[in-house]
């Protein structure tokens, strides 16, 4: 079931990383592709390497013209749009007192507006479809804050309420709407604040560790999931949040009490 033969799939963020995985998992699935990123050598580059259909559009999803061209640009190729995958993000690392207002509100334009205006991008066809499956990856920081991500934080737990609400509204449409809750991506992300980190290496290893499923979500698990969401094995379910997150989220895993 986890299939989408002839279906089209348009995946934001896909340049690199777990969107670059996302596009190649939905290929290998089926799917006629189309890579969408700031990045555009990098994601021509991995588009003309995928099996299968993948084309590249080049696509700044904070900006409504864009969106519009590219639905344009996929529907003149494809005449149709079945999955749209939100994964396109920028992260910020800083408490609430070490992130300026125009840093904040630029991960929300990224993070949460962007899915928002690619949500209503691809409306007006899935409608008339009849079908259609929205994915947002949001993150274990948007189910749970952690200190330092104030920013990023309330951007991915803004994303999963937007696909709450959107579930409700188009689910007579035909329309499914799921959230991607990963504990895990491209280190890439963390490129700024590599060289900071690697003094907190042990309080990082230890915050991976210390989960039903030690160690970070890999790219293929969370590629897995979007496929699921992504096809009609998942046909029944819209509006959740799907971690994949080794357990972290379930509880506390304690060093020892498995003997007890
Ligand atoms: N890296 C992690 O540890 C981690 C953890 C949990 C969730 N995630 C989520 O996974 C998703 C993918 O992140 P990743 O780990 O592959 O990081 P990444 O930085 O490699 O990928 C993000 C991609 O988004 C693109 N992008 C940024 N701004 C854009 C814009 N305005 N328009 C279009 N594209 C834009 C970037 O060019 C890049 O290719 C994101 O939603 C991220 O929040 C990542």
């Amino acid at each position: 079931m986890s299939r989408l033969d002839d279906r089209v799939a348009l995946v934001t963020g896909a340049a690199r990383g777990v969107g670059a995985q996302v596009a190649s998992t939905l290929a290998q699935a089926g799917a006629r592709v189309v890579l969408a990123d700031i990045l555009i050598p990098e994601g021509e580059q991995v588009a003309s390497e995928l099996e299968g259909e993948a084309t590249f559009q080049a696509l700044d999803v904070t900006k409504e013209d864009e969106w519009a061209a590219a639905v344009d640009a996929i529907l003149t190729r494809h005449g149709r749009i079945d999955v749209l995958v939100n994964n396109a993000a920028v992260l910020h690392l800083g408490t609430v007192e070490n992130t300026p207002p125009e840093v904040f509100r630029r991960v929300l334009e990224v993070n949460t507006v962007g899915p928002y205006l690619g949500t209503r991008a691809v409306l007006p066809t899935m409608k008339a479809q009849g079908n259609g499956s929205i994915v947002h990856i949001s993150s274990i920081d948007g189910l749970v804050g952690m200190n330092g991500v104030c920013a990023y934080s309330a951007s991915k737990f803004g994303v999963r309420g937007l696909a709450k609400s959107t579930a409700l509204e188009l689910g007579r449409a035909g329309i499914r709407v799921n959230s991607v809750c990963a504990a895990g991506g491209n280190p890439e992300m963390y490129g700024p604040w590599m060289e900071k980190m690697i003094s907190f290496l042990d309080q990082t290893q230890h915050y991976q560790e210390n989960r039903g499923i030690p160690g970070g979500a890999s790219l293929e698990h969370i590629g897995q999931a979007v496929l699921y969401l992504a096809s009609d094995a998942s046909a029944g379910v819209t509006g959740i949040d799907l971690p994949v997150d080794g357990g972290a989220t379930a509880g506390k895993w304690i060093e020892g009490f498995n003997s007890l």
